[in-house]
Parts: C-alpha cells; structure tokens; sequence
C-alpha cells in the first residue's frame, strides 16, 4: 500500500513509518523537519501543516509523483495542559489548527487521492485520546479537539461510503512519547489504572489495530472510533 503520515519525525509517526516500511509498505510522511535516521525508501516533505498552502502544495506533489495514495494516517497532533480559566484564545487556536483544521485538510485532499486507491478499501486513519474518553482536568482544548476528530470520523464516513473509503479513529491510553514527557508519573499511573488493561500501552500494541484498520481485514468498519486499553 502507500501510505500518507502526518507527524513523523518523533513518536508514534516515526515508529509507524519504521514498522510500515518493514511490512513491505511504501510510506510518505511529513512534519515540520526531518526525523533522524529515516529507514531508506521513506518519502519526507518538510511540511507545517497549520499552513494550508503548504498542504495543498505537499498534496498536489503527491498527485503528480503517484497520482493516488491507499491510506491516509492523520497522526500529528499537540497537546496542551493548562486550567481552562487560565488558558488564552491564541493558543487554544494554534492547538486546533493542527489537531482539527490540518487534519479537515489533509481529508479533503486525500480523497482525491483515495479516490484513485489500488487497494480494495482505501481509509483515513485519524488518532484520538483517552484525554477525550476521559474529560481529563487541564486537557480541555485538546480533549474538545479530539472529539472534534471523532466527530468528523463518524459524518466524513457516510461522505465518502459512496466513494468507497472508509474513515475510523484510533484511541490511544498514554504512550511514552515527546508529547507525554511532562506528564507527571503518578498521573500516567492514575490512567492506567482506570484501563481494564493495567499496563502501559507500548507501540506494538497499536500496530496490530492500525493494520487491521488500514486493511482490506477492516472493509466493512467505518465512521468507529477504538479505544485501547479496555477504556469504555
Ligand atoms: N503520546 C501519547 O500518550 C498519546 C496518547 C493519545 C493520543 N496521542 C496522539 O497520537 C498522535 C501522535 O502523538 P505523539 O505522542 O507521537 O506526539 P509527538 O511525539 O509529539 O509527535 C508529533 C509529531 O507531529 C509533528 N508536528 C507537530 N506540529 C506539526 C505541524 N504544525 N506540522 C507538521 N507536523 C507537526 C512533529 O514533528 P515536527 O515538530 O518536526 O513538526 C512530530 O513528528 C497525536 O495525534 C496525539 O494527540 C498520543
């Protein structure tokens, strides 16, 4: 398949392009710089994606090299942690112009592509969080952002049924990543134990469901949001 990631040179991108790569896939990604040590055969654009001229140059790039794409991961993402009451506008905006509006962008451009898929199911992959399953404390802006992705999961998908795509969300417990680093321990530990599953989540348990949601395993799933974890 080819497969287009957004945020790839840290965490789960990185370690999505690496483990695709390796299963035989072809793997476009992007993110603002490069990640070091890239496995060889990946595709990188130097992308901000709150930028909207910036992704429709990077999709119209893709269009002319490949004409389609099989997969869209939506995988960039910040996260902020502050009182609701202390928080300010400007940065509340920054946050959803990568967590909602980038992610708006990206769908609507890859669906030009989709469109065009040689595989039998081609899908939007998006990423949520148990900050939004949960209503985490301090987390408004990027929970309220997240649901917003669920939201768009469950409308896109009866959008695009007719044109054979489907769209799902993954959500993911807190993995060890730069975006979690100045979680405190204890706090991670509260998450966990709120999971049926008491152990952290590591990456390979998400590339088992990314798979089967990337699939032609999955063709009948669309507009589903799957938490990890045992969360609901
Ligand atoms: N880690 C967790 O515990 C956890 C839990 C639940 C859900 N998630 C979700 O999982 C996804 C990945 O998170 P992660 O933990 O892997 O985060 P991460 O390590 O911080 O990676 C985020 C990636 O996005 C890129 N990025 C950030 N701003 C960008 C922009 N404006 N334009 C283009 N790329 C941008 C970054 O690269 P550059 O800086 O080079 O742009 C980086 O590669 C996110 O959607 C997050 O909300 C994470």
């Amino acid at each position: 398949m080819l497969i287009l990631i957004t945020g790839t040179r840290t965490g789960l991108g990185k370690m999505l392009v690496k483990y695709l790569i390796e299963r035989g896939h072809t793997v476009i990604g992007c993110s603002r710089r490069e990640g070091m040590r890239m496995p060889s055969g990946y595709i990188h654009f130097n992308v901000d994606l709150t930028h909207s001229e910036s992704v429709t140059a990077m999709f119209h790039k893709i269009r002319k090299s490949y004409g389609y794409i099989d997969a869209l991961v939506n995988n960039a993402g910040v996260s902020i942690m502050e009182p609701f009451l202390l928080s300010d506008l400007d940065s509340t905006k920054r946050l959803y112009n990568l967590n909602v509006f980038s992610v708006m962008q990206c769908c609507r451009e890859a669906v030009k592509l989709l469109k065009n898929s040689r595989s039998g199911s081609p899908s939007i992959l998006n990423i949520s969080s148990v900050a939004r399953f949960f209503s985490l404390e301090g987390h408004l802006a990027y929970a309220t952002s997240k649901a917003a992705v669920e939201q768009l999961t469950r409308s896109l998908s009866r959008e695009v049924a007719p044109l054979n795509i489907r769209v799902n969300t993954l959500g993911l417990p807190p993995l060890r990543t730069a975006l979690t680093r100045t979680l405190k321990k204890e706090k991670i530990e509260a998450l966990i134990a709120r999971q049926a599953i008491k152990r952290p989540c590591e990456f390979l348990d998400i590339v088992g469901p990314v798979e089967f949601l990337l699939s032609d395993a999955s063709s009948f799933v669309s507009g589903e949001t799957l938490y990890l974890g045992g969360v609901r």
